[in-house]
């Protein structure tokens, strides 16, 4: 039971030299170097969700469900039962299904197996495999743990098969030369020789190894084992804090056992995020404005990190309806929901504008020319200032802004939020403009406005959140306009990161709102002029709806401007 147990493990971790002889990789010194690990047979190292990475804080999310550990034999002194030199790392193999872990966001329970570690050579040139904003630490332990009741052959296909906590060495000019370190690498030298396998009886735990390490500090994403055949099956725990050892045992990993530099370098995220625990600080966002009065106003957006603000497709722009295409696909859109009354969650103050955020999959908008179903996230407001005559939209239709800009945000259904906004269509925002009626408008249509606006002194402070209990749908607030008249072209969400991810759509009709309802917004937030300015076309095509299904005052204006055209 336990040598079937062991054996696969061993194989799939350890290529343990002495019984797999097809084991030729190396880190240095022979042919199947890492750059060349992708060739060897079967193996998934050339895939897009390898390990090691480089961990870029600024980065990195927090993710409220990723919850402390729970641990278990981690404290017991008699979980090791041996230490083996394979010929690629140094490892301590456990006493199988005694010591396991749960929790920390990881679906289920994790088996630990072994540990073992990556180190480089001689104190001065580190060797942990992943990196902290460019750090390398001086070594870094693996302990490698497998889903419970799963097989290592089923492990390998699952995305979350096995669960590796990396805890950082970083080597310290005092501190304890006895102790738990010393007895493990004084044991180092006992086997040197390739692929000896040590009994041994530590009297230390994981625990004592992993010192005073606060573990509810830690990184989270998803990757690979990073060793042949670097299987995507690893969900990765990378602690923040280092365990301290002394620089004289930390250089004996390198001293006394004859590898040097077994890390692997780092790989590219591909789209994948780093999330963090709650308790894990991360360094404060870099705050962008629209003004001037700050570090990152629109002409700096692209220096912010994972900025896409400098693309060649970006929004908004001008509209210049000399130049529109028509285009008959530009059909009627499917809004579903749109009349539910109950639809909006809450009310927030984000410090860059109002955002009304919707109940989850209640909401959607297909048809209207997209080639997929759109779930409705939020809807926010872009405007001026609080004078009358104040303009605030974001996109201008020859070179005519508008006072306010209405932007509804959805994503495609079939895709996460982070996935959408890898695809260039993968979210969809209608885009209406706001003006003042020329004639005072009846109570009625104001009345979804004024309860709208009403919150807002529930949220003048920014961050803050209200919830919306008043009946409001997205129709009350859209009221008569024509939504078959519209433009649409390719584009970006209009603040950082500028994902170059929207199909856009800007409706040619005004909604019409009263002045001193519009005058609420930079009134209460105390931000005003809450838009980016235009960004250039370059190649793209904007597209029009047909003149011919426009209704009302619309369908002149086209003509109006052929009209002028001519004359000119
Ligand atoms: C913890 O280890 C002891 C032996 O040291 C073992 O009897 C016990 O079953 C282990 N606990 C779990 C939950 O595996
Ligand atoms: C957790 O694992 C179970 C069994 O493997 C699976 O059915 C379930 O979908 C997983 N849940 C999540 C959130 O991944
Ligand atoms: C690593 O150890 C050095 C030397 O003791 C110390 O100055 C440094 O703060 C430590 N770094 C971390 C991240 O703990
Ligand atoms: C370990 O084994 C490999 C392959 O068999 C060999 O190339 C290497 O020199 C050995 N190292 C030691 C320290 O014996
Ligand atoms: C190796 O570890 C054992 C405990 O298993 C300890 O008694 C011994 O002193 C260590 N070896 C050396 C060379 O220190
Ligand atoms: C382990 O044994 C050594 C002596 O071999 C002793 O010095 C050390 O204090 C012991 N450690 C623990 C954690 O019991
Ligand atoms: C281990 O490394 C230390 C430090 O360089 C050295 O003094 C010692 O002789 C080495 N031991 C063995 C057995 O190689
Ligand atoms: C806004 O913040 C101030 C100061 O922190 C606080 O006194 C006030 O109650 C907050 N207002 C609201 C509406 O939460
Ligand atoms: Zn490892
Ligand atoms: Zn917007």
């Amino acid at each position: 039971m336990d040598s079937e147990m062991y054996l696969p493990l061993l194989v799939l971790f350890l290529s343990v030299v002495p019984l797999m002889k097809c084991s030729d990789w190396c880190y240095t010194g022979c042919v199947e170097t890492p750059s060349h690990w992708g060739e060897i047979q079967g193996s998934s190292c050339e895939g897009h969700y390898q390990s090691p990475i480089n961990i870029v804080t600024s980065s990195v999310t927090t993710d409220p469900m990723l919850h402390s550990f729970t641990f278990v034999n981690f404290s017991s002194q008699h979980t090791i039962k041996s230490i083996i030199n394979n010929g690629h790392t140094v490892e301590c193999t456990l006493m199988d299904n005694e010591v396991e872990m749960s929790g920390g966001g990881l679906n289920g329970t994790y088996s630990a197996v072994q540990f073992h570690f990556h180190w480089g050579d001689t104190e001065h040139h580190p060797g942990s495999e992943h990196t902290v904003d460019g750090h390398r630490y001086q070594i870094e332990m693996h302990i490698v743990t497998l889903k419970k009741h799963v097989t290592v052959e089923e492990a390998k296909k699952q995305h979350d098969g096995f669960a590796v906590l990396g805890f950082f060495i970083n080597a310290t000019e005092d501190g304890d030369l006895s102790g738990p370190w010393h007895t493990l690498t004084s044991n180092l030298t006992d086997i040197t020789a390739n692929g000896s396998d040590v009994e041994v009886n530590f009297n230390f735990s994981i625990d004592d190894l992993i010192g005073n390490v606060d573990r509810t500090k830690f990184y989270r994403y998803y990757g690979s084992l990073t060793t042949p055949n670097c299987n995507e099956a690893v969900v990765w725990t990378i602690f923040h804090e280092p365990i301290q050892v002394h620089k004289d045992l930390v250089k004996l990993f390198s001293m006394n056992t004859s590898i040097v530099n077994n890390y692997r370098p780092v790989h590219s995220l591909n789209g994948r995020k780093v999330t963090a625990s709650p308790a894990t600080p991360l360094p404060p966002k870099p705050h962008w404005c629209y003004d001037s009065h700050c570090d990152y106003n629109p002409a700096y957006w692209h220096k912010l990190p994972e900025s896409h603000c400098d693309g060649k497709s970006q929004s908004p722009i001008n509209i210049d309806t000399h130049s529109v295409m028509m285009d008959d696909t530009l059909g009627s859109f499917k809004f579903t929901n749109f009349d539910n009354k109950d639809a909006i969650k809450y009310i927030t103050n984000t410090g860059h504008t109002v955002e009304c955020v919707l109940k989850d999959n209640m909401v959607e908008v297909s048809g209207g020319g997209l080639k997929h179903v759109y779930s409705t996230l939020q809807f926010h407001f872009h405007w001026g200032t609080e004078a009358p005559s104040s303009q605030g939209s974001e996109h201008t239709v020859d070179s005519h802004r508008y006072p306010m800009e209405l932007h509804i945000v959805s994503k495609r259904k079939d895709l996460s939020l982070d996935e959408a906004l890898q695809e260039p269509d993968g979210l969809a925002v209608l885009g209406f403009f706001i003006e003042a009626k020329s004639t005072s408008s009846s109570k009625s249509e104001m009345i979804p406005w004024t309860k709208l606006t009403e919150y807002f002194s529930a949220i003048e402070n920014i961050s803050a959140e209200v919830e919306v209990t008043e009946q409001i749908s997205i129709d009350d607030l859209l009221g008569s306009v024509n939504r078959d008249s519209y433009y649409r072209y390719s584009g970006s969400l209009t603040t950082p990161s500028c994902n170059e991810a929207v199909v856009w759509t800007v409706f040619k009709e005004t909604v019409k709102v009263d002045q001193n309802l519009m005058e609420m917004f930079p009134k209460y937030t105390a931000y005003e002029d809450t838009y980016r300015p235009v960004q250039k076309v370059n190649d793209r095509k904007i597209y029009s709806t047909s003149a011919a299904r426009a209704s009302g005052p619309i369908i002149l204006y086209p003509l109006l401007a052929c009209l002028f055209a001519l004359v000119q």
